[in-house]
């Protein structure tokens, strides 16, 4: 911003890595556009400082090396990027040994992912990268956890390398909630696996006030606690450190709220007979997929209480609707809470677009990983670079 804001962006080559690692349905639509929208103030603030702007991303995993394929292309999302600035973005292959490009243009550079050296952070490909501009602008906070020559290895020989200005919101928003939070500070961490979330509840076991599990997660703390929980998702395995997790919080004096009632079904499947049950009355053949009612005002009443909402990963199958009353009543608790809220992560941005509370949620992150890496303390590569080049 304040590159732009001293006139320097004028007439100069601006390489902007933004996160458009959007999903996509089975017909190749985009679904979900979070990460392309919150990507437009960084090119604006380039293009209206007089530059010429490339624009470039990792789309999904495909294989370096080899010709793009039409579902790792970013055809689609340049076209996306068209309609959002109101103005022609053409999707340039083979960019890496030069680009053709005026000021006032915008460019989408292919997938960086199908260049050879991409992943490994190859000084090599880090250095033609780097020559491709005179600006380096890192603005993929969803990529931040990644030390990859479009997020690392550019920065270190970019003229100069700098943060844009989602990169410096989502640091912004995650240090209000992380670092000197109003109180009571609440996270919420759902979703199927406790082993993929585990450093994170350890993490946030030590800083938060009240500490609310969904999904597998909760019920592996079931588990934990004693409680039968029928064919549920779980992951035993995990016991031992879900109890050392539940004694961290409640020697502190935090709480970690364990469901009251949960809502189950016989099998997978948006179809199968939802039933209401208290917890201690799940039978063998029951599969927990949703918090209870009580347990749904429990949380609303810890929510509506918070100082500060961190939220990460869905508390039941909100994908079916009939499982979907808990997750609904979470989204919608938070969206009345007068809390500083935060969310981030792929299922929860779904959940936040299905119940219609993105406007009331204080700060959306574009990040999953790395939301996950900054929750748990970790230092993203991507931005220790820059740190290193402001130093210098
Ligand atoms: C994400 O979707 O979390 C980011 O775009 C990073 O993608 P990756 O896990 O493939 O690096």
């Amino acid at each position: 911003s304040s590159l732009a804001e001293r006139g320097e962006l004028k007439n100069k080559r601006v390489f902007i890595r933004a996160d458009l690692n959007v999903p996509f349905n089975d017909k190749g639509e985009i679904t979900e556009d979070t990460r392309i929208r919150a990507s437009i103030p960084g090119i604006k603030l380039a293009l209206d400082g007089g530059a010429a702007v490339m624009v470039n991303s990792h789309l999904g995993r495909p294989t370096e090396g080899e010709a793009v394929r039409a579902e790792d292309s970013l055809a689609l999302v340049a076209e996306h990027l068209a309609m959002l600035l109101g103005q022609e973005v053409k999707l340039v292959q083979d960019w890496v040994d030069g680009v053709d490009i005026a000021p006032g243009q915008v460019v989408v550079l292919e997938n960086c992912r199908v260049n050879v050296g991409e992943k490994s952070n190859c000084d090599e490909l880090s250095q033609k990268m780097a020559l491709l501009c005179d600006v380096y602008v890192n603005d993929a906070f969803g990529t931040a956890h990644r030390a990859q020559a479009s997020t690392h290895g550019i920065a270190k020989y970019a003229p100069v390398a700098c943060a844009g200005p989602l990169l410096e919101a989502e640091l912004t928003a995650l240090s209000v909630a992380l670092e000197n939070p109003k109180r009571p500070l609440v996270a919420i961490v759902g979703g199927s696996k406790v082993s993929t979330k585990l450093s994170v509840l350890e993490t946030l076991a030590d800083k938060v006030d009240q500490l609310i599990v969904g999904g597998g997660i909760a019920n592996t703390f079931m588990l934990a606690e004693g409680m039968a929980i029928g064919k549920s998702l779980a992951e035993p395995a995990q016991i031992e450190q879900s109890v050392s997790v539940i004694q961290k919080m409640r020697s502190r004096g935090a709480d970690v709220p364990i469901p009251e009632d949960v809502v189950v079904g016989k099998e997978f499947s948006a179809d199968t007979p939802a039933t209401t049950k208290a917890a201690n009355e799940v039978a063998e053949d029951d599969m927990i997929f949703d918090i209870g009612p009580k347990t749904a005002a429990t949380l609303a009443g810890i929510l509506n209480n918070a100082g500060t909402i961190v939220w990460n990963g869905p508390v039941g199958v909100f994908e079916f609707d009939a499982f979907a009353g808990g997750t609904e009543a979470i989204s919608k608790a938070i969206a009345e809470s007068d809390a500083f809220s935060i969310a981030g992560g792929g299922d929860t941005l779904a959940a936040i677009a299905k119940f219609g509370v993105a406007d009331k949620i204080s700060y959306i992150s574009t990040g999953g990983g790395a939301f996950l890496e900054f929750l748990e303390g970790k230092k993203l590569p991507s931005l220790e670079i820059l740190e290193r080049r402001y130093e210098d």
